[in-house]
């Protein structure tokens, strides 16, 4: 029997609230070896979770928020993110990424975290209070449509979490709308090698482990460049499984897409992308 696209993301959603409440039981979050998680697939968890963090930005986090995490790479450290900025983080989880984007933009800016499971909300909004941070949001929701209002945000993060996406057009879709024009993104996720086809990325790892749901870099590109961004670049960083690694995507929201005779919604949505 096929599972359809509800089980899916309802699977993901009690697969991360386990997640959340080994951790918030004093657990290491999908660190049991049932191979559950991001992080599991890969041999020994290597290329995932706190080592992607330098001592120093541990060292500014709640060890439950450094527990919790379950990157696949560190996007605070390449959105070169501003004073007075808001960012919004994709999938935010225990709320690490949240919490340092909060330190960067400072008193003026605002740190969004968006995430669908309640158990992660509660971990990342007791994380952030133990931070010591104030300017930051969690909203529940789904990243398929985020909870903002168009051009409200400057930097969109995120951190393993497009290739949990039961559908990744609508997320392209749904980040080119809320950047203002000229914002931009910077996300870590598990991007396959264009060789692989995606029965050969399931075969590699499971899609809760966030291995099997993974985009090509051709279907990234193809992808963010339908739904109306320019400058895009998507760089391999570390290899997690065979012609599978944790990479970087970059890209700036075009100033004016309409000049390009690029209607976003339709574009993504019929890139066929992914
Ligand atoms: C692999 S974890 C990453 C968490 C965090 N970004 C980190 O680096 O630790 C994936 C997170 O994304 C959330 N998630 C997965 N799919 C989602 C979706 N479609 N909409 C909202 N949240 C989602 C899960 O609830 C979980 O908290």
């Amino acid at each position: 029997m096929s599972t359809t696209v509800d089980e899916l993301r309802e699977e993901v959603r009690r697969r991360y609230a386990e997640s959340a409440r080994a951790v918030t039981d004093g657990g290491g979050g999908c660190g049991c070896g049932s191979g559950e998680c991001c992080a599991e697939d890969a041999s020994d968890g290597a290329g995932f979770g706190e080592a992607l963090y330098d001592a120093e930005q541990r060292g500014e986090l709640p060890d439950a928020a450094v527990l919790a995490s379950l990157g696949c790479g560190n996007p605070t450290a390449v959105a070169d993110l501003h004073e007075g900025e808001v960012v919004l983080d994709l999938g935010s989880g225990g709320g690490i990424d949240v919490i340092l984007s909060a330190k960067r933009v400072g008193p003026t800016g605002t740190a969004y975290g968006l995430d669908m499971t309640d158990e992660m909300l509660a971990l990342a909004r007791r994380n952030a209070a133990d931070a010591g941070v104030t300017n930051v949001h969690f909203l529940k929701g789904v990243i398929e449509q985020i909870p903002l209002p168009a051009d409200s945000v400057d930097v969109v993060i995120s951190n393993c979490v497009v290739n949990l996406s039961v559908d990744k057009p609508a997320v392209l879709t749904e980040i080119a709308r809320v950047l203002r024009p000229g914002g931009r993104i910077g996300i870590s996720d598990v991007v396959a090698e264009d060789r692989l086809s995606a029965s050969e990325r399931g075969e590699r790892g499971s899609y809760v482990g966030c291995i099997a749901g993974a985009l090509s870099k051709g279907e990234y590109e193809a992808g963010l460049t339908a739904a109306g961004f320019e400058q895009v670049s998507v760089e391999f960083t570390h290899e997690v499984a065979d012609g599978m690694h944790g990479a970087i995507v970059r890209a700036v929201k075009t100033l004016e897409p309409e000049r390009k005779g690029l209607p976003v919604v339709q574009a993504a949505a019929s890139a066929g992308c992914c």
